[in-house]
C-alpha cells in the first residue's frame, strides 16, 4: 500500500497545524519532519520542542528524519517529544547497529537513511532491524531539488534485497517526489513517498496531496 508523507519543510511554519490538517484531508497519512543541525547538512530547521507541539496538533504518526551529527545524543529527547518513527543517516552513525537498538529501546520505529552516493548493499546486515529504509533521492538539506535518476536503481536493488531476505521493511523515498517522478518511483518498489514542495509549495496542500497520491496509486495499480 502506497502512502504519502507530507514533509513540513516546505510548509508555512507559522501555521503548521493548519497545513498538516489540510495535507491529511488530501490523503497524507504520516507527517515527515526534517531535523537539520547546520553540520551534517548546510541548513537548520527544528528540534524536539517543535516535535512536541506537532504531537499535540495531529494524531498522525510523526516520521522524524534526523540530518544531524551524533544522533545518539538526541534519541531520548525525540522519543520524549513524541516522535513515532525515527531515522538516522548511515553516514552520520559510526555505530549504526547501536543507534538502531537505541531507537528500538525508546519505543520508536527505527529507520536508516542513505545519501545518494551511499550503496544500498552496505546496510544488508542491519535490514532485519529496521522498520523503514529511506533512500535520499536528492542531497539532503533543502526542499525543492531535482530527483536524482539513479535513485531508481537503488530502490530496485533494495526491493530485490527485501525479497531475497524475506523481510518486510518499508521503502521510503525523499527528495524530488512530484508529479513527473512519482510513477517511476512507485514502480521501482517504493511504498512511502515523502513530498515537501509538491504538497505545500503552491499553497494548496489538500488538492496537491490528493492529486499526487492519486497518481502514485494509479502507478501502483491501487485505487
Ligand atoms: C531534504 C528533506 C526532504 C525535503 C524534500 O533534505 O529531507 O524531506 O522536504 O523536499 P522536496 O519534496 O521538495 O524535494
Ligand atoms: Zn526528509
Amino acid at each position: 500500500m502506497v502512502e504519502l508523507l507530507p514533509s513540513i519543510l516546505s510548509a508555512d511554519f507559522a501555521h503548521l497545524a493548519d497545513e498538516i490538517a489540510a495535507a491529511e484531508r488530501g490523503g497524507g497519512t504520516v507527517i515527515h519532519v526534517d531535523v537539520m543541525d547546520g553540520h551534517f547538512v548546510p541548513n537548520m530547521t527544528l528540534g524536539p520542542p517543535v516535535v512536541a507541539s506537532l504531537r499535540k496538533a495531529t494524531r498522525m504518526p510523526l516520521d522524524c528524519h534526523l540530518m544531524i551529527d551524533n544522533p545518539n545524543e538526541y534519541i531520548a529527547a525525540f522519543a520524549e517529544a513524541g516522535a513515532n518513527w525515527l531515522s538516522v543517516h548511515y553516514e552520520a552513525c559510526t555505530h549504526l547497529h547501536r543507534s538502531l537498538e537505541m531507537i528500538l529501546d525508546h519505543g520508536m520505529k527505527p529507520g536508516v537513511v542513505l545519501n545518494p552516493a551511499t550503496r544500498v548493499d552496505l546496510i544488508e546486515e542491519i535490514l532485519p532491524m529496521v522498520h523503514h529504509v529511506l533512500i535520499m533521492s536528492v542531497n539532503p538539506g533543502f526542499g525543492g531539488q531535482e530527483f536524482i535518476p539513479f535513485s531508481l536503481d537503488k530502490i530496485r536493488r533494495l526491493t530485490e534485497l527485501r525479497r531475497e531476505l524475506g523481510l518486510k521493511f518499508r521503502i521510503e523515498v525523499d527528495g524530488g517526489v512530484a508529479h513527473d517522478t512519482v510513477a517511476k518511483i512507485v514502480q521501482a518498489g517504493a511504498d512511502l513517498l515523502v513530498a515537501g514542495s509538491a504538497v505545500f509549495g503552491a499553497g494548496r496542500p489538500e488538492a496537491d496531496a490528493r492529486a499526487l497520491l492519486a497518481a502514485a496509486r494509479a502507478a501502483a495499480g491501487e485505487r
